[in-house]
């Protein structure tokens, strides 16, 4: 059993290296349009229009970003992120506008991602 420390560290590597953290989604793809305003999207930061984008609810924010609204588009234009990764930024962008919304799960993107492919014509 000398090897178990070992294998517990390995177990555990999975839970850090998942994905990109809500920041880096931001700083990778968001921030181009968010950072500025581009196309009027809501700006980082300003808690006036993200506030009214809070209270709206991840329930209708992240299935927004998934499957892109208006000229915001889906993903923010970057297929590569997971719908969980695309959720976290999310949180990261709707967090510095004045919400409180804990870090998302999988269960929840799933959901997500199934109202996202729902609105679609
Ligand atoms: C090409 C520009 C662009 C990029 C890149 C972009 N957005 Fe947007 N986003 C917009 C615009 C424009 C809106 C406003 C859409 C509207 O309501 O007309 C918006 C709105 C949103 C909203 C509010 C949706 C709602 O229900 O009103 C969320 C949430 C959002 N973006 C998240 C993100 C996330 C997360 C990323 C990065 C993964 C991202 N955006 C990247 C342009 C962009």
């Amino acid at each position: 059993m000398r090897y178990l420390p070992a294998l517990l560290i390995f177990a555990a590597l999975p839970t850090f290296a998942e994905g990109l953290s809500g920041e880096q989604v931001y700083n990778s793809t968001c921030v181009e349009c968010h950072g500025t305003g581009k196309d009027k999207a809501p700006i980082f930061g300003n808690k006036k229009t993200w506030g009214k984008l809070v209270r709206e609810g991840l329930d209708d924010l992240v299935p927004a970003a998934l499957g892109g609204i208006r000229k915001m588009p889906a993903k923010g234009g970057n297929p590569s992120l997971s719908d969980l990764e695309v959720a976290r930024g999310v949180v990261y962008l709707a967090n510095a506008g004045g919400g409180k919304f804990a870090e998302p799960s999988e269960k929840e993107a799933a959901r997500w991602r199934a109202k996202a492919d729902k609105k679609k014509p």
